[in-house]
């Protein structure tokens, strides 16, 4: 059994007598392919690869040349986006959950579309009327929302809040006073609600961090990539400590499409880890696992697939600093697009078609003897691409 961050357990579908085998690298092969392999002379396979090498390598000039090539290229040769394509689309197919009242843990259209409108409060100059394009399709996902068991009540206090700052603060038009109304009566009474309003606030009310850029940079250069650890075992509720920080980290339209599957059983992360193929030669020393997972669910279209890897490396890198400044070393593992592993992995997980791994994090305790590699980074003056347009004649 694995611990989800929720603290609801997950179970994980791994064979009963699993132990794990020093540098298991598990080589995955499709099955009919070790048919062919079988059947098919050596000297034939190699040829067959030489040509299959060049076609790859030519074929790509050739099937770049306009996108309906490289779609046709993509359905008959390679099918390499096939999993992403199904994934995206399953997500869509979800995203619309709240219209057959099957809510799960969040409540995605309420999230962006309670952001957007937390965006029109602190424009400047604020306009009298906006948001009424979707401020009915907000109320619909908060009425959703409140009648279905979510898990999030810090959720449903932020729509609440934002709202209410809505209705005060937009002119009186026919679309607005309607949904106004059904706010009203949808909403939890006033009396519930302590405290400060979870709402716009002005910048001079956040609180100063005390960290200074130097401060900053050590913790910067003392996260290292790290594959060797002692065999103690790492505490959940540190894991758990670090997750508090990486929430915080940006998301587009603060929707976080993503899901943090832990374990610190180390047969367990070590069975997870072997899924992937970055692990050789020390996945058997891994003591903890965190599975960074992007839910595809969360977007209405697809030109949001990209989100889940933009979003979910943000939150990874605060994660990872986070357990830094908790002794607790790391090191990322590519989660590469290969269907057999992604086939293992989500199986072991019980992941969701729309549901894909983002790249996987092994976190422990570095062991002191163990080697670190020096990795030059490339230097600043590299890096920097300097913008500077041209000064257009009539400006
Ligand atoms: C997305 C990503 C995937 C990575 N995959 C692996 C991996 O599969 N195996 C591994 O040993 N290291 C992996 N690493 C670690 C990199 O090798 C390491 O970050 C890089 O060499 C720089 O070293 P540093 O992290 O110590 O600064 C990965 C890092 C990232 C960001």
């Amino acid at each position: 059994m694995c611990a989800c961050i929720t603290n609801r357990p997950i179970s994980l579908h791994l064979p009963d007598a699993y132990s794990p085998q020093p540098h298991a690298d598990v080589r995955v092969r499709h099955p009919s392919l070790t048919l062919l392999r079988k059947f098919i002379p050596r000297k034939l396979r190699a040829i067959a690869k030489r040509f299959a090498v060049r076609f790859s390598r030519h074929g790509a000039r050739w099937f770049s040349w306009n996108s309906f090539l490289a779609s046709l290229y993509y359905l008959v040769v390679n099918r390499s986006f096939c999993r992403e394509q199904r994934a995206v689309l399953a997500g869509r197919a979800d995203y619309w959950r709240s219209e057959t009242g099957t809510y799960r843990e969040t409540s995605v259209q309420l999230r962006r579309n309670i952001h957007r409108i937390e965006k029109g409060l602190i424009m400047k100059p604020r306009r009298a009327i906006f948001a009424l394009r979707y401020i009915a399709e907000t109320i619909d996902a908060f009425e959703a929302a409140m009648a279905s068991p979510l898990e999030e009540p810090d959720e449903i206090r932020w729509a609440t809040d934002v709202l209410d700052r809505y209705f005060e603060s937009v002119e009186p038009f026919p679309e607005a006073s309607e949904q106004r109304q059904r706010f009203d009566r949808i909403r939890l009474s006033d009396g519930s609600r302590d405290g400060q309003a979870v709402a716009p606030f002005p910048y001079a009310d956040i609180v100063p961090h005390g960290i200074g850029h130097e401060q900053l940079l050590a913790l910067f250069r003392h996260r290292k990539s790290v594959r060797w650890f002692e065999r103690r075992p790492v505490p959940f509720e540190d894991i758990k400590k670090a997750v508090d920080g990486a929430r915080l980290a940006p998301s587009s339209c603060n929707r976080q499409p993503y899901w943090f599957y832990i374990t610190t059983d180390p047969s367990t992360a070590q069975k997870l880890a072997s899924c992937a193929m970055g692990t050789a030669g020390y996945v058997h020393n891994i003591q903890s696992l965190i599975v960074l997972v992007g839910d595809l669910s969360s977007f209405f279209s697809e030109r949001d697939r990209h989100l889940i890897y933009i979003d979910g490396a943000l939150a990874a890198m605060q994660l990872m600093l986070a357990l830094d400044t908790l002794g607790i070393s790391t090191c990322n593992i590519n989660w590469p697009d290969i269907g057999e592993r992604e086939r293992r992995l989500s199986g072991l997980l019980g992941l969701s078609p729309y549901l894909r791994p983002i790249m996987l994090i092994a976190a422990g305790y570095a062991d002191h003897t163990g080697g670190v590699p020096f990795s030059q980074k490339k230097s600043s003056d590299l890096l920097i691409r300097r913008v500077v347009l041209p000064a257009r004649p009539d400006a």
